[in-house]
């Protein structure tokens, strides 16, 4: 695991950092070596259950989706979010994060937040436990409607000091969500380990989506979602061939029969 890290550490600035998000095995089977990084978001709690917040989602759930996903996951980095209110303090954050990966074998964690945290990111990096960070838009802690983040000097000073403040912490990388071009190259350019971008433009040493985005399973309509495929599309094809078959009893043929 140590080795996964060092070699996502030393692809700053020499090739970019494919991350994607899986919550079950299947998906995760497709994406393992692949990606990177392969994210156990609690975005699942919007894109699998429906919540309006990710801080519906608890450690149970994550720890479920990510056994599951650790069954499809051989080569890639396997992190796991930490869920609302799992990271308090120091101990809490350590505790949990035992938990999470005793049970799911997964290789990091990823925690919300800057300067605010990195007491907690000393405290796990120092218990062996590897973090990923996560700052600009913080979807755990945002009150009423995303805005992006960086545009008055007040946000990005706010920044620049978060992202100094993970790496001084040890965190291994950060995740920039929704963070304006020019500064996210200012931070990239800053810090020696790398930045992850969504919505935070190309200047990011990697960049992460919901997978369920880019396949095109979810009506996601946000700026930065490229959708690559039209999943749904091929999924209905399939359907409704299979139920025409039922229909007219040509499926199971004898082939298909004990
Ligand atoms: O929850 C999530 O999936 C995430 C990524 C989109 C960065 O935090």
């Amino acid at each position: 695991m140590k080795n996964k890290i060092k070699k996502i550490i030393e692809k700053k600035s020499k090739s970019k950092i494919v991350c994607l998000t899986a919550y079950s095995k299947n998906i995760a089977q497709i994406l393992d070596n692949h990606a990177d990084i392969v994210l156990v978001g609690d975005s699942l709690g919007s894109v699998l259950y429906n919540y309006d917040t990710t801080r519906k989602v608890n450690l149970k759930m994550m720890i479920e989706h990510t056994k599951s996903v650790r069954m499809g996951i051989k080569k890639s980095l396997l992190v796991i979010d930490l869920p609302y209110k799992t990271y308090r303090n120091k101990s809490e954050a350590l505790k949990n994060s035992k938990i999470a990966l005793k049970e799911t074998k997964c290789d990091a964690v990823k925690i919300e937040g800057g300067a605010r945290v990195k007491e907690i990111v000393h405290h796990l990096v120092k218990n062996k436990i590897p973090v990923l960070g996560h700052i600009g838009i913080t979807p755990q802690t945002v009150k009423g409607k995303f805005k992006s983040k960086g545009r008055s000097e007040i946000e990005k000073n706010k920044l620049i000091r978060d992202a100094r403040a993970l790496e001084d912490s040890g965190a291994f990388g950060i995740v920039l969500e929704c963070v304006y071009s020019d500064i996210s190259k200012k931070i990239t350019n800053l810090i020696n380990i790398p930045t992850i971008g969504i919505g935070a433009s190309v200047n990011c040493d990697g960049q992460v989506l919901v997978t369920d985005d880019i396949l095109g399973l979810t009506n996601a309509k946000i700026k930065f979602v490229k959708k690559y495929t039209n999943i749904k599309k091929v999924i209905k094809s399939a359907v409704l061939k299979f139920k025409k078959e039922v229909k007219s009893s040509k499926y199971p043929t004898k082939r298909y029969s004990y």
